[in-house]
């Protein structure tokens, strides 16, 4: 078999098991094209995307509008590294740092990478300008949280199989429950070399989890108080996702740092950023930080396309639309229906607790039925179900996923 034939759907998945690593469990269904809301996979079989990719396509497979900027980018300069300036990086800052209301950016790739970014820029802040003693510093997170992969972030997750013979870990990190504004008023009064507290406006991949109304408001006057750096990690929630550009600007906060990746492209590149003012950002000097992809052009021309996507086409407006029918329906849907315990959310990020053990292979069942159905969807955590579609989705076809949804989990009713 030639490099590049024509595969079916079990080669593909064939090859990936043989020559991969198995670091991931997909669900069995190989995608070989992409367009707004719709894949195809190899055998020309049609789905609705309810994941996008967690929230990286925010704008939609394949968007013409981002796709040509990249092309168009790719045919002139792809990269230069941070060794010479390139003309697009400037235009990109310039345009991101007034999007999102910050002095400066500071260009990265992967999510995980960003979120490395936004810990190291704390601590550099808290020794010199907060005058922390040097290696004292601590920065609070929140219990079941998700910031990425890298050795130093998994230091502060409490996910074992994330965490299992990867240690020695990264000291420096306090971690208190979510959503508990007691919690981190004492940790904050307990501990006087505090630096930063880092939180998911809603924890994603921890089954989206919704703080209550105000706690990010309150946890970010509580920061302020002590002079502590609030940072929010909206790589998932950011970009429209939660019905507002930011999940954050649900209570009008603006964070201290920043994190974005995931739909900064509209799925279509590895871009992330962390965004902060002056009197943070200028602690980084040459060779500190960097990356030799991060601010390349074809990235600074993917996301200045994306985030313009997201307003010409009034993406947040939609997402809070759809989400309210979304949870209208499904919560309706819930109170008759035994496997469903609950709907929660916010815009269209929005989990399905299955009325099952956090074992039990129901939620997954579901997914596999859901994909026979015509409609992709993954567990989060065992019992949960993520429902994340690209938010270029409009009402009639929300309306037809919908009842998909329930069709299917319907079957599944003893
Ligand atoms: C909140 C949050 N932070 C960070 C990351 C890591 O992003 P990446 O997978 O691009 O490294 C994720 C990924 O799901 C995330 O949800």
């Amino acid at each position: 078999m030639a490099v590049l034939d024509q595969l079916t759907s079990q080669q593909a998945i064939d090859l990936e098991d043989k020559y991969g690593a198995h670091n991931y469990h997909p669900l069995p269904v190989v995608l070989s094209k992409g367009e707004g809301v719709y894949v195809w996979d190899v055998e020309g079989k049609k789905y609705y995307d309810f994941l996008s990719a967690y929230s990286a396509v925010n704008q939609g497979h394949c968007h013409p509008k981002i796709v040509g900027a990249m092309v168009n980018q790719a045919q002139n300069l792809t990269l230069t590294s941070r060794a010479f300036y390139n003309d697009m990086l400037g235009r990109y800052e310039k345009f991101a740092t007034e999007y999102f209301g910050f002095d400066k950016l500071l260009p990265m790739n992967t999510g995980a990478e960003a979120v490395e970014t936004a810990l190291k820029l704390c601590r550099k802040w808290a020794y010199e300008v907060k005058g922390i003693e040097e290696n004292e510093a601590q920065i609070i997170v929140c219990k079941n949280n998700f910031h990425g992969r890298t050795t130093t972030i998994i230091s502060f997750s409490n996910d074992p199989v994330a965490r299992k013979n990867f240690g020695p870990f990264t000291n420096g990190f306090i971690k208190i429950e979510y959503d508990n504004l007691k919690a981190l008023e004492e940790a904050l009064e307990n501990n006087k070399n505090v630096a930063g507290f880092m939180a998911e406006p809603i924890q994603g991949e921890a089954g989206v989890y919704v703080p209550s109304e105000g706690y990010l408001a309150a946890a970010k006057a509580l920061c302020e108080k002590h002079n502590v750096l609030f940072i929010a990690d909206e790589v998932q929630t950011g970009i429209a996702r939660t019905g507002k550009l930011l999940a954050v600007n649900h209570e009008d906060v603006q964070p201290d740092i920043l994190i974005l990746g995931k739909a900064l492209s509209g799925g279509a590149y590895p871009v992330s950023a962390v965004l902060a003012n002056d009197n943070i950002m200028n602690v980084i000097k040459p060779g500190n930080h960097g990356s030799t992809f991060g601010g390349n052009p074809v990235a600074a021309a993917v996301a200045i396309a994306a985030l313009e996507v997201v307003e010409e086409e009034k993406l947040a407006e939609n997402a809070e639309r759809l989400g309210k029918i979304f949870r209208e329906e499904l919560g309706k849907f819930a109170e008759k229906n035994d496997l469903v315990t609950l709907v929660r959310g916010k815009g269209l990020l929005n989990a399905v607790v299955i009325n099952d053990s956090e074992e039990s292979d129901t939620a997954w069942n579901i997914c596999m039925s859901l994909r026979d159905n015509g409609l992709l969807a993954k567990p989060t955590h065992g019992n949960i179900i993520r429902f994340a579609p690209p938010l270029v989705m409009n009402e009639e076809e929300l309306r037809d996923c919908i009842s998909i949804i329930k069709r299917t989990i319907s079957e599944y009713e003893k």
